[in-house]
């Protein structure tokens, strides 16, 4: 119901009444007066006088409503204390695939390799549960079209010519604006769900406590419209994984990357790999030119680019 008044308020520029809107949604005055409270409530800038309702602004707050086509599989919360785990527990509980949990602020937002996100307002923090139709084997390949994906909307909103840094970081001028976090529960060859945690630097400032990171707002100088962001890359995201990720999305990677070609040096947990950067093989790999001339190929871990 929010979503259909919305709607009507922003296709009518004027005032609309009480009784108008009654009739073209089918419910009662006193109902349409009770969801304009809500509507206000949650910060929505509704004028209510004696002719009726207009909507002045709306607040930038991805609520469920603000993706009509999707409003069902949207879960949005003020504070978690990660997404992720909301996630896990919906994935466990058969939710349908494409079911996205979003946070405007996470008390205990994850990284990989055991870090935190600091997820304070204004970023967009995000997981979306999916269940893929592949191998386990090939799951990388998804989280890469999301990488893509997210990089196709940045470019397109915000004029932006981001790279990816291997596995799954996105850096614009060298600093890291959006990092990715994946989870799975797989049984042999069946995927159970593929859960990929999104943290997107839009409106914050992360510079304080991280200092090579930056947001859309620092590098634009003007704060960026994080629903139609949000909206625009889910829309990509579904629409590229209905075409089931094909080995076209590494070429896709491969032309943003940041990392192939140069000197870099990879910690995983118990060795430190130094070497040139030549390729990413389709599972996701890292191939590594080290300096004796052989070549090393590297699955996880922490990449510095030298
Ligand atoms: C990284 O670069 O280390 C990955 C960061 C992933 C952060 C996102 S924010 C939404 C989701 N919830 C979390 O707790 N983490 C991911």
């Amino acid at each position: 119901m929010k979503a259909r008044i919305l709607q009507i308020l922003r296709d009518e520029a004027e005032t609309v009444s009480g009784e108008a809107l009654s009739e073209l949604l089918g419910i009662s005055r006193v109902s349409v007066w009770k969801h304009m409270r809500k509507l206000q409530e949650a910060g929505y800038h509704i004028e209510a006088g004696s002719t009726g309702y207009r909507l002045k602004s709306a607040p930038d707050i991805p609520y469920p409503w603000e993706f009509p086509e999707r409003e069902g599989l949207v879960h949005h919360f003020d504070a978690v204390d990660s997404t992720m785990d909301i996630a896990r527990e919906l994935a466990r509980d058969d939710c349908p695939p494409f079911t996205v949990v979003i946070a405007e602020r996470q008390r205990k937002g994850r990284g990989r390799l055991r870090r935190s996100w600091h997820s304070e307002d204004g970023g967009l923090y995000f997981t979306v549960v999916l269940r893929p139709d592949l191998p386990p084997a090939l799951c990388t390949r998804v989280i890469f079209t999301a990488s893509v994906e997210l990089c196709r909307t940045l470019e397109h909103r915000c004029g932006m010519a981001p790279k990816v840094k291997w596995p799954n970081d996105i850096l614009v001028e060298d600093r890291k604006i959006c990092g990715m976090l994946s989870e799975m529960e797989a049984e042999a060859d069946r995927v159970s769900y593929l859960n990929i945690g999104i943290g997107l630097n839009v409106n914050n400032d992360p510079s304080p406590p991280e200092a090579d990171a930056t947001s859309l707002r620092l590098l634009l100088g003007r704060a960026v419209d994080r629903k139609a962001l949000l909206a625009e890359f889910l829309n990509r995201f579904e629409t590229c994984l209905g075409d089931a990720p094909s080995s076209e999305v590494m070429e896709a990677w491969k032309r943003r990357s940041g990392t192939l070609n140069r000197p870099v040096r990879v910690a995983t947990r118990d060795t430190v790999y130094e070497g040139l950067a030549v390729d990413i093989d389709d599972d996701g790999a890292l191939r590594l030119r080290m300096p004796d001339g052989t070549e090393q190929r590297v699955i996880h871990g922490d990449c510095f680019h030298n």
